[in-house]
């Protein structure tokens, strides 16, 4: 993880190259650095902590130059320090370096720069490269070729920005970490995220593994690694500036919660005519997954809850379905064969877990595809398929909005899936489900608008634990309500399926440990029983149903949904979730859109 800005052009690059800082500090907060290009050579200025740290340390010392590179770090080798931070430079500071990734074998490339004579000041795995670049300009080679020879060097992952001094150029390269291009008439901007530089143009250019661009004041040249020249058209993304800043709201994760009846719209629109009962999937036509006998989910955190979720409704439809954690898929894959269709649900497209869990599947002979929000990313581009969930950008480092896009566009992906493997057209009459899913944006609307969430919040700040519990469907938006209190509140949650309960956990409940009780409408005969024997022994119990239902006699708060399908109604229960989450958190004074210790995107194993 980690995310770096690059700039060239015109005027001063450092308000620029601080905007996308703070555009991409969802990627990682424990450092931030610039590196300028001026007359007098480059000049660096990093420090530890926020990207505030550093304005105001730059406050102080004026940065000027046209081009320049910047970082903000998610820490990995080496603790969050100064002289850990971004970007690193070589002996004589006429290379400067931010990288984003793990170079696996830095401890080899270390040793032999030191026993050359290098030596170094961080612990970063970083700083190898400006050393051996160094080491091949002393060596006598052009700026380009020294930076070419030095990422062949490279293993592992990296998005690498690379300055020269003199030199008004940016080198850039990337292997198995994102890296993006934006263009803008004569101002050229380099990122690992689309939102560090959306303010200044929607035209980017999505960097392979294996590219290298050099961005000089008139142009962007791509090529491959040996320098023969490559075509990489822009595209235009349609994420409007306004979405990805915080607008009115206290906090991105607030906003995004917000934005669920525009972002549920956006991922439906043309997708589903609730009319004639029938879904199009730009890309999977009836028939795309003829042959499939099995299907396995692989996903990390939110996104495997969301897997879940997606599995689940694959399973009662009577699909042989599983959804598993891709950080264990390494070692515990189950078979796979050309019939099996496996899908890697991601945000951000670019988890490592689910990457590596993506690329043992295909290796194995599965189809693939992939479920993600970013358009270009890593698994997208390698998965045989890509399904978009289209919730533009997230910025808050807890996942909300994207959530509710995955479970929805896979519940519709499973559709597809449960016709082609009973190899029939569709599945039955879908007007019903797809009426309610087209509801769905203004019954959202209702929970926000109604939600009694920052009430119950209050009046159980402070308690010991707190306990989510749901069956069926209702369990991944169990397990997703607790991930996301313990995320942002620091405080213990968990998640369990109602039944569970009494085989364990119940150990734990005492009239300090309130438990959500969430309510799909399957069995919630059965989740009552369960959530009356917690409050037997003295735990408050908050239901999460429809106004009426009988869990609303016998809860002691209640968090009110609309009706609703059975295979939507969690997804309503999950906002009202969302909201308690937050503001527990927001009670507890907690930063609520970077949490301590996590970053967005997770691109390390
Ligand atoms: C939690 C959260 C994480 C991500 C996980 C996978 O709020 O956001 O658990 O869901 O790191 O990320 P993606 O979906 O980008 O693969």
């Amino acid at each position: 993880m980690c995310g770096i800005i690059g700039r060239v052009g015109d005027g001063d690059a450092i308000d620029t190259l601080l905007t996308g800082l703070e555009n991409l500090e969802y990627r990682g907060y424990d450092s931030a650095g610039v590196a300028v290009q001026n007359g007098a050579g480059i000049k660096v200025q990093k420090r530890s902590g926020k990207v505030q740290e550093l304005k105001n340390s730059i406050n102080g010392a004026p940065l000027e130059g046209r081009v320049g590179i910047g970082h903000t770090r998610w820490s990995t080798h080496g603790p969050p320090t100064d002289e850990n931070a971004h970007p690193h430079t070589d002996s004589t500071a006429d290379v400067a370096v931010v990288h984003n990734g793990i170079i696996e074998n830095y401890a080899t490339l270390k040793t032999q720069l030191r026993e050359q004579g290098h030596e170094f000041t961080s612990d970063t795995d970083t700083e190898v490269i400006p050393h051996l670049i160094q080491q091949y300009l002393d060596e006598d080679m052009e700026n380009e070729a020294a930076f070419r020879r030095a990422i062949e060097r490279l293993e592992g992952s990296y998005a690498v920005a690379v300055m020269f001094s003199g030199e008004h150029v940016i080198y850039a390269a990337r292997q198995g970490s994102p890296l993006v291009v934006g263009i803008e008439d004569d101002e050229f901007f380099l990122a690992s995220d689309v939102p560090a530089f959306l303010e200044y143009t929607d035209s980017v250019v999505y960097l392979e593994d294996g590219d290298v661009a050099i961005v000089e004041p008139d142009g962007v040249e791509f090529t491959d690694l040996d320098g023969n020249a490559i075509v990489r058209e822009p595209e235009t993304v349609d994420w409007d500036p306004e979405q990805a800043g915080k607008g009115e709201y206290d906090h991105f994760m607030l906003k995004e919660i917000y934005e669920q009846p525009t972002s549920l719209s956006q991922a439906i629109e043309g997708r589903i005519d609730p009319e004639t009962g029938s879904i199009d999937l730009d890309g999977f036509p009836a028939g795309t997954f003829e042959g499939v006998d099995s299907v396995q989910f692989v996903a990390c955190g939110t996104s495997y809850h969301a897997a879940l979720y997606g599995s689940l409704t694959l399973t009662q439809a009577g699909v042989q379905s599983t959804a598993l954690l891709a950080n264990e898929y390494s070692v515990s894959a189950p078979p796979v064969d050309e019939n099996t269709l496996v899908i890697a649900v991601t945000q951000s497209g670019e988890t490592a877990d689910t990457l590596s869990a993506l690329r043992k599947a295909s290796e194995n002979g599965a189809q693939t595809v992939t479920v993600t929000n970013v358009v270009g990313s890593t698994a997208s581009r390698e998965a045989d398929d890509t399904l978009l969930i289209r919730a533009g950008p997230e910025i808050g480092v807890a996942a909300t909005k994207t959530f509710s896009s995955q479970a929805v566009m896979l519940t519709l992906l499973g559709q597809r899936i449960t016709a082609d493997v009973r190899g029939e057209e569709s599945v039955g009459d879908l007007s019903p489900l797809l009426s309610d899913l087209e509801r769905m944006p203004d019954q959202i609307e209702s929970v926000l608008e109604r939600s009694a969430a920052r009430e119950i919040a209050e009046e159980y700040d402070g308690s010991q634990s707190y306990f989510f519990i749901g069956r069926g469907l209702g369990f991944p938006v169990a397990l997703e309500g607790a991930l996301k209190f313990k995320e942002i509140t620091y405080e213990h949650a968990e998640g369990f399926a109602s039944g569970e309960l009494k085989h364990g956990p119940l150990a734990l409940v005492t009239p300090d440990t309130p438990v959500f009780a969430v309510f799909t409408g399957v069995e919630d005969e059965k989740t009552l029983k369960n959530a009356e024997e917690a409050q037997t022994r003295g735990a408050p119990v908050i239901a999460v149903c429809p106004e009426g239902h009988p869990a609303t006699d016998i809860a002691d708060a209640h968090l009110e949904i609309p009706e609703a399908d059975s295979d939507l109604a969690g997804l309503l229960a999950n906002v009202q979730l969302q909201l308690v989450s937050y503001y527990a958190a927001d009670l507890l004074d907690r930063p609520i859109d970077k949490p301590r210790n996590l970053a967005k995107s997770v691109t390390v194993e």
